[in-house]
């Protein structure tokens, strides 16, 4: 049985086969629509979520298959203090997949080891995002064809953002790899990030503060949110979240095939002005979610179509 927790728990192999797979559903969509018949898919939402949540469903119903779960702590047994482990293990018995966000890192690996079914981390805390990164990794490769040699500016909340670490762990595996992470001092990209993964291989990276001098570099210019229900004070997040506005007048030396991605929810990051650029692909994000999330149930499920 497998699950998804980090997104090297998937193979490069694995990951292209993924893309394939998406991309078949993109292009057949009706040869899938019976594939999961019969099987559900339990959402267990501990903290707020718009995309992922609803476009987990969104896939498993574009399946054939069906849903339950719960989408705030308060309606569950969380609320009359159960535990996590408890929870899934009595979800394990209605479902046979489970996609879980919760505020502490690591809560869906113990629920991996109590469910009985596939898990597959959703987001836990200031951690990891592996299905976002999936959903990141089929926008890099429907727009520039291939992962090697791409220069990535990463921009804004790079401490917090979870699917920034797992972006970066994702591509790092990726020949010619540059990043660029373009953040305030206070939002730095985790220390480990470049200990465990960058530094060993030799990958380089720069940490820089200005996202006009970075622009002409990059190829993926992914801007983020600062996030604020992790920080410890609300004086800090008010002093930070505008550091970084991207407007149509800082694109003006980018470069033309450049790549403007964001996980989403926006908050003042992007300005709607910029949504109009043919370089803006965070709704072409949005639905490639869906189409990578079929992938991997179906992957999980262990369902050959
Ligand atoms: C992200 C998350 O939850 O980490 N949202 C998402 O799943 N697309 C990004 C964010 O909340 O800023």
């Amino acid at each position: 049985m497998r699950n998804l927790m980090n997104i090297t728990d998937l193979s490069m192999e694995e990951i292209q086969s993924l893309i394939t797979t998406a991309e078949d559903i993109i292009a057949n969509p009706v040869k899938y629509r019976d594939a999961c018949k019969y099987k559900k898919l339990a959402t267990l939402f501990f903290e707020p979520s718009t995309r992922t949540r609803l476009s987990f469903e969104a896939a498993m119903y574009e399946l054939g298959g069906s849903v339950i779960g719960f989408s705030e702590a308060s309606s569950s047994s969380a609320a009359k203090g159960e535990s996590v482990a408890d929870t899934v293990r009595t979800v394990g018995c209605y479902a046979d997949v489970i996609a879980m966000r919760h505020p502490k890192e690591g809560a869906p690996l113990v629920a991996s080891r109590k469910a009985g079914v596939p898990v597959i981390n959703a987001g836990d805390g200031g951690h990891n995002h592996p299905t976002q990164t999936l959903a990141d990794l089929l926008t890099i490769w429907r727009k520039k064809k291939t992962f090697e040699n791409l220069t990535i500016g990463l921009c804004g909340d790079l401490k917090f953002g979870r699917t920034v670490h797992s972006l970066v762990v994702a591509m790092a595996r990726y020949a010619g790899v540059k990043f660029i992470f373009i953040s305030p001092e206070e939002l730095r990209i985790p220390r480990y990030i470049l200990t465990d993964t960058l530094d060993p291989a030799g990958i380089p990276y720069e940490e820089v503060s200005s996202m006009e001098e970075a622009m002409p570099k990059l190829d993926v210019l992914y801007m983020t949110r600062v996030q604020r229900e992790r920080f410890f004070n609300e004086a800090d997040y008010i002093r930070l979240k505008d550091t970084y506005i991207l407007t149509p007048d800082k694109l003006s030396n980018a470069r033309e095939d450049l790549v403007i991605m964001h996980p989403l929810p926006r908050v003042n990051e992007i300005s709607v002005a910029v949504d109009d650029d043919p370089r803006a692909c965070y709704f072409e994000q949005v639905k490639n979610g869906k189409y990578m999330r079929m992938a991997l149930i179906l992957k999980l499920l262990e369902v050959n179509v």
